[in-house]
């Protein structure tokens, strides 16, 4: 694959050589840097822009550290341009070595980022979350609670298009925020397929996953608080719903829950992450008498949790049927509540 060093790219350009710069990353990636004179047409598309391209002269394919602009030269070889080659480390490697007055990206480059929120409510103990794509400025919001005043402003104040709204499960604790929130947004509200939610949404299963921009929640099946709970699975966390709480787990008592399936989601599931993932949970403090805490890793609470340490079935069943608290006020009508609406 031909490559062209940063050194000389310059010096062509500045020979006054008739070439095509050709910019083959996604449009978003524009704004934080990008070579004067060129052309844009991302890599995923270049298949259908072939007839715009000259046979005759060189085309130089470039990108931020050089991977995908050799993809391009190679597609674009394949297809009758002899002439195309891509830059040698990207845009980076040039900005650096050849020409200084070309932007660089930021240091702290965002595209590698994920905008994570945890959105407490103190008033119930519960946590509701908001991921986001900051590039493409597209996010999700899971478990919202009722007032959702707070995710407006998030969403105002960030400029952020919201993708997606997810329950993890019909909570039965607290009325659910995500009819209001898609009344907002429009935003599709994504449930478990095994749901039994009467309003509009779009069911998922396992391994489906969810997207905002170019990031992805992907979705884990782990029935047993109740049999429509689904965990997230985010680069290197996981939100584990009431499935897994810090410390304990949610209780299997209120309207369909299952220990036994619980029991396999725990340890089938959420056990065989690696250790150093990040666990979110859905509550948390005096509330709901877990820990104050609001995040944990799986490591951590493989040893830790009272749930995850019962060492058998038959104990774990124990452990879900004996000495929990009286059953939340109204439970059957939240649920109701929340599945209705
Ligand atoms: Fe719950």
């Amino acid at each position: 694959m031909p490559l062209v060093a940063p050194s000389d790219l310059r010096r062509q350009l500045e020979g006054g050589t008739l070439l095509l710069l050709l910019d083959v990353r996604p449009p978003e990636q524009r704004r934080l840097a990008r070579l004067p004179n060129d052309r844009a047409i991302p890599l995923s598309v270049l298949g259908m822009a072939l007839g715009s391209l000259p046979h005759d002269r060189p085309i130089v394919t470039y990108d931020h550290f050089g991977a995908q602009a050799r993809r391009a030269a190679r597609f674009l070889q394949d297809r009758g341009f002899p002439l195309a080659a891509a830059l040698e480390g990207g845009i980076d490697e040039y900005s650096r070595v050849a020409d200084p007055e070309v932007a660089r990206y930021p240091e702290d480059d965002p595209a590698d980022h994920l905008f994570f929120r945890q959105l407490p409510r103190l008033d119930t103990g519960c946590l509701a979350y908001f991921l986001g794509d900051p590039v493409a400025r597209e996010g999700v919001i899971v478990d919202p609670g009722r007032d959702i005043a707070p995710y407006r402003a998030l969403l105002s104040e960030g400029g952020w298009h919201l993708s997606a709204v997810v329950e993890t499960h019909t909570h039965a604790d607290h009325l659910a925020g995500h009819a209001a929130l898609h009344a907002l947004t429009d935003a599709p509200i994504y449930l478990s397929r095994r749901s039994r939610a009467s309003y509009p949404h779009r069911a998922f299963s396992e391994g489906e996953a969810i997207r905002f921009g170019g990031e992805e929640a992907v979705v884990l099946e782990t029935p047993g608080h109740t049999p429509d709970h689904v965990t997230l699975h985010v680069r290197d966390k996981v939100l584990t719903g009431d499935t897994l709480l810090l410390g304990s787990c949610g209780r299997t008592d209120l309207g369909e829950g299952s220990p036994e399936q619980l029991y396999a989601s725990l340890t089938e599931k959420i056990l065989a992450l690696p250790a150093e993932t990040e666990v979110y949970p859905a509550h948390f403090g005096a509330h709901h008498a877990l820990p104050e805490r609001h995040v944990s890793t799986i490591g951590f609470e493989r040893v830790r949790n009272e749930a995850l340490t019962q060492g058998s079935l038959d104990a774990f069943v124990k452990y879900m049927t004996d000495g929990w608290p009286p059953k939340p006020k109204d439970f059957d009508r939240i649920v109701s509540t929340n599945l209705s609406e």
